[in-house]
């Protein structure tokens, strides 16, 4: 896809905020720090329309990008992130699933994940959490250009094992860096908001 057009549209803690449109939409969860802004600038060839930042949790709201028009990519926010306070969390915590369960324009989340670790026990929760509500979901490894080329089967089996009964086409070496994967990201999302 072309990007002509992207805005920054909204941010949202409820659903009274979301987006009135009806335009499909594109989740993207995963802990913090993990590269979900980057992913999105990447995607629409920007520097910085989503914030990226060093400091995890700096994103703590839903954003809605909206892209030429046509989609949202919905920035959530960073859970596993151990300095705010366990209230904090809660809060985020409900912020998603109500948005993720009540959402009927979400039509895939992507899951990013570190390409070096194992997932997080959220992330893992967050996949059985989406297949127990039936909402497409697929997984992006993300940074990859910091592992070897010969070590990327190693890394993918272990995150597949990790993640129980993932196919291995749901599965998507990614690095914003170098724009490994950003095709098959396209083509995913693409074929996601056709429906
Ligand atoms: P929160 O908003 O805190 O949830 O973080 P985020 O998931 O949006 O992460 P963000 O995109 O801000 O990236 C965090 C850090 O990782 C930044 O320093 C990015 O430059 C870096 N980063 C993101 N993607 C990649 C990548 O593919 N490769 C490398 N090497 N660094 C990356
Ligand atoms: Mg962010």
């Amino acid at each position: 896809m072309k990007v002509t057009k992207s805005d920054i549209v909204m941010s949202a803690v409820s659903p009274a905020q979301y987006p009135t449109t009806f335009l499909p939409e594109i989740g993207l969860s995963g802990r913090s720090n993990v590269g979900k802004s980057s992913f999105i600038n990447n995607l629409i060839n920007r520097k910085a329309l989503a914030r990226t930042s060093s400091q995890p949790g700096k994103t703590q709201t839903l954003n809605f990008y909206l892209i030429n028009e046509m989609f949202y990519f919905v920035d959530v926010p960073g859970y596993g992130y151990a300095r705010v306070s366990k209230k904090e969390r809660a809060k985020w915590g409900r912020m998603i699933e109500e948005y993720i369960t009540t959402r009927k324009m979400l039509k895939l989340v992507l899951i990013l994940v570190d390409f070096r670790h194992e997932p997080s026990r959220e992330d893992v929760q967050m996949k059985e959490f989406l297949d127990y509500y039936d909402i497409p979901y697929k997984i992006v490894m993300t940074k990859c250009d910091k592992i070897p080329r010969g070590k990327w089967n190693k890394h993918k089996s272990a995150i597949r094992k990790a993640f129980g009964n993932v196919r291995d086409e749901d599965l998507l070496v990614y690095s914003s860096q170098t724009g490994q994967g950003k095709e098959k990201a396209w083509e995913w999302i693409e074929e996601a908001i056709e429906y």
